[in-house]
C-alpha cells in the first residue's frame, strides 16, 4: 500500500473516536475550546502515523510533538472544534506531511459528511476518488471565504475592513468555521478567494497541498524566520490573477504583522 493510502486509512479510523461521547473545556479564551475528542484523535494519530512512517517527526495542535529528519506530520485532530462541539457537521481531521520542509501530502476528512480530500505533491488533488480542480471564476464572480479572528478579537476590525473591500468587488462571502475544509472548497472549485489573519501550521498544512495540487495559489504572509509552531496570515485563491488582486488588498491593510501578534 502506498504512503498516501496508509495515511488516508489512519485518518478514516478516527471516525470512531469523533462519533463517541466527549467532554468540552476552555483553552485560554471563551471561544477557544478543546474537547476530549481533539486530544484522543491526536494521541491516536501520533501513534498510528509514526507506525506508518517511523522516521517522521510530529507536530500536533494539542501538544504532541517529536523531531524527525526529512519528514514532519502536521496534524489538526479536529479543525472546526466549535462546530464539532455544537454538532454542526462541519469539522475535519487534517493531516499534512512536509518533506524536506516543503508541503508533500495532505488529507482532510469530514467524518460527518464522508467528504475526503487528499493530494500528494505532483500527483493531483482528489475528493472521494475524483480528481478536483480550482474554478476559472474571476474576482467579480468569486466567493470569498474568511473569518474574523475569533481567538484574537483585537484583529476583527482589520478583518472586517478587508472583508468590506473584497465583498464590494466579488460575488459573496462565507465563513464555515474550518480553515482546512474552506481551503478544500477552493480546491474543488466551490470558492475562489481566501484570507485568514492568524492561522497555525496545523490549520493549513494539508489544505495547502490539496489546493496547490488542484491548481490554486496559497501563501503565508511574513513567515520568514518563523518557528515551526507559530501563526501567520494566509491568503489563497483559485488563480494567479485573483491572488494578485487579493494580496494587494490584504497587504495594503496589513503591511506587516502587528506588535504582539505572536
Ligand atoms: C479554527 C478553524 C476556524 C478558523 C480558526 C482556526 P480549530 O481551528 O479552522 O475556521 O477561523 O482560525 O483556529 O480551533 O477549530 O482547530
Ligand atoms: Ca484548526
Ligand atoms: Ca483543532
Amino acid at each position: 500500500m502506498e504512503l498516501l493510502d496508509k495515511v488516508i486509512e489512519a485518518v478514516k479510523e478516527c471516525k470512531q473516536i469523533v462519533t463517541a461521547p466527549f467532554s468540552v473545556s476552555e483553552k485560554g479564551s471563551l471561544s477557544n475550546i478543546v474537547t476530549s475528542a481533539d486530544k484522543a484523535v491526536e494521541e491516536f494519530l501520533y501513534r498510528r502515523l509514526l507506525e506508518i512512517l517511523p522516521e517522521a517527526g510530529f507536530l500536533g495542535e494539542e501538544g504532541d510533538a517529536c523531531q524527525g529528519k526529512r519528514y514532519l506530520f502536521v496534524v489538526d485532530p479536529i479543525d472546526g472544534t466549535a462546530n464539532f462541539a455544537r454538532g454542526t457537521g462541519c469539522s475535519a481531521i487534517s493531516v499534512g506531511l512536509r518533506k524536506d520542509d516543503a508541503p508533500f501530502l495532505g488529507v482532510v476528512y469530514n467524518p460527518f459528511t464522508e467528504e475526503l480530500y487528499y493530494a500528494q505533491a505532483g500527483r493531483g488533488a482528489y475528493k472521494n476518488g475524483k480528481r478536483i480542480q480550482v474554478s476559472g471564476r474571476d474576482f467579480a464572480h468569486g466567493l470569498y471565504y474568511t473569518a474574523l479572528s475569533t481567538y484574537r478579537k483585537e484583529y476583527s476590525g482589520l478583518c472586517m475592513d478587508i472583508l468590506a473591500q473584497v465583498f464590494a468587488q466579488c460575488d459573496d462571502f462565507r465563513r464555515e468555521g474550518s480553515a482546512a475544509l474552506e481551503l478544500c472548497r477552493l480546491a474543488a472549485g466551490c470558492g475562489e478567494l481566501y484570507f485568514e489573519m492568524r492561522l497555525f501550521p496545523w490549520d493549513v498544512c494539508a489544505g495547502e497541498v490539496i489546493l496547490k495540487e488542484a491548481g490554486g495559489c496559497f501563501t503565508g504572509l511574513y513567515t520568514q524566520g518563523l518557528k515551526q509552531d507559530q501563526p501567520f496570515p494566509v491568503v489563497a485563491a483559485n488563480s494567479p490573477e485573483n491572488m494578485e488582486k487579493l494580496l494587494a488588498i490584504v497587504t495594503q491593510a496589513l503591511p506587516a504583522l502587528p506588535e504582539g501578534y505572536f
